[in-house]
């Protein structure tokens, strides 16, 4: 598996996406489709995009009971996605049911990569909302552990976070890091970040990128640095 930078494609409508993704002209990066473009703009939005030749990353975070979750991940495989995600908190039955469901008629399948806590839930909230009481970076090895055993292909964590979860999973365990920012960057509301050279160093394996290249004079060149730094 080839180390590879994914854009974050955070648009609001499917011309926006489209218009941003005709400025690649010929090259075609490996894009994310998240749950704002995925329900402003349906299932079509990905078959647009596929059908132009991109890998796609569909991060729709599934949550559900493993009956429901198995046949969501089927029609979700059926659009031939490259990647997608769910929730770890789940359990390892309902990883487990998202993996049959995604499994295809030709026995292929998107990889599939867990959530583990969200950045967004630091450790207060965690021992208060959710009661529980462990510290964090235990809980997040702990379900990248689960999301193991159930046979799914890595997880979406911080780069700061990479290195730890191939010791504890393996290296061959996938580690898609988003909070990537150039060196001379704005940060924005990420609150961890690394650069794309640092993000190769430490082992991440996707880097997930949004705003540095999205909103860039040069979206195109932005990409091309991304790609320089982190796959060469
Ligand atoms: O614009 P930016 O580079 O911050 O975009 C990062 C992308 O990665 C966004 O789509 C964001 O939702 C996603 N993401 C994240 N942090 C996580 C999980 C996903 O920034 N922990």
């Amino acid at each position: 598996m080839g180390k590879d930078v994914i854009i974050a494609c955070d648009f609001a409508s499917k011309e926006a996406c489209l218009n941003f993704l005709d400025k690649f002209e010929g090259r075609k990066p490996f894009v994310k489709i998240g749950m704002e473009l995925f329900y402003a703009a349906g299932p079509e939005i990905v078959r647009e995009i596929k059908s132009r030749g991109h890998k796609i990353f569909l991060d729709l975070k599934l949550h559900d009971i493993p009956n429901t979750v198995k046949k969501s991940m089927a029609v979700l495989s059926n659009l031939d996605v490259d990647m997608t995600n769910l929730h770890a908190a789940g359990t390892i039955s309902m990883m487990e049911a998202a993996i049959e469901g995604l499994i295809r008629a030709d026995g292929t399948r998107p990889l599939l990569i867990a959530v583990t806590q969200l950045t967004s839930t630091d450790q207060e909230r965690m021992e208060n909302d959710l009661l529980i009481k462990e510290p964090i970076d235990k809980v997040v090895m702990h379900y990248a552990h689960n999301a193991k055993i159930a046979g799914l292909d890595g997880v979406v964590c911080s780069p700061l976070e990479a290195g730890k979860v191939h010791d504890a999973c393996g290296e061959k365990f996938l580690t898609v890091t988003p909070g990537v920012r150039f060196a001379e960057g704005d940060v924005g509301d990420q609150k961890r970040v690394m650069t794309p050279a640092e993000a190769k160093k430490i082992g991440s394996d996707y880097i997930v990128v949004g705003r540095p290249i999205t909103a860039a004079d040069d979206p195109v060149a932005a990409y091309t640095r991304c790609v320089d730094e982190f796959c060469d």
